[in-house]
């Protein structure tokens, strides 16, 4: 009996560290993807995504919220139409758009000196996501 109890405690501790790992994991990448977002994004799109940061007061179009992506998708965050829209891989309605090609720029604000390889980009890019998704209205 002993041993079968010891085995299952055991089991449920795993299963107890795996959920609060996962969760935490997500909060992480989401933080992660918010200092991302506050460097690259937030002068146009505003500090909470609500559109209509400080930069627009030089640009003749207002950045729009990003935190209504999803409202305006019929209630689906349209995460395919975000990354490629972000990296200049659909085209935009107007374009003179001021709205910057972030595969040719880079995130020059996170790394000034250069330096992060492609598969660091890749991960800033995910979380990048992860962030606007979890700011959805
Ligand atoms: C220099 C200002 C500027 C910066 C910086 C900027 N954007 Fe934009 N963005 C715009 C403008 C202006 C538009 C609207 C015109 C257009 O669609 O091109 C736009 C449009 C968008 C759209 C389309 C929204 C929609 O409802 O169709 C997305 C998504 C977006 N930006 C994401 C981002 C993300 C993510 C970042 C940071 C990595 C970012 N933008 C940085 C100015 C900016």
């Amino acid at each position: 009996m002993r041993p079968h109890l010891a085995a299952l405690a055991g089991l449920s501790c795993a299963l107890l560290s795996a959920c609060s790992e996962g969760s935490s994991d997500d909060t992480d990448r989401v933080r992660a993807g918010q200092r991302v977002y506050a460097k690259e994004c937030a002068a146009c799109h505003g500090a909470q995504g609500e559109g209509g940061g400080p930069m627009s007061l030089h640009l003749d179009v207002v950045p729009p919220d990003l935190a209504g992506l999803k409202q305006r998708n019929d209630g689906y965050f349209p995460r395919e139409f975000v990354s490629r829209f972000v990296v200049g891989q659909l085209a935009k309605d107007d374009p003179a758009s001021p709205m910057p090609d972030f595969s040719a720029v880079g995130l020059r604000h996170v790394y000034p000196n250069g330096g992060a390889d492609g598969e660091v980009l890749e991960t800033d890019f995910a979380n990048l996501l992860d962030y606007l998704e979890a700011i959805q209205w």
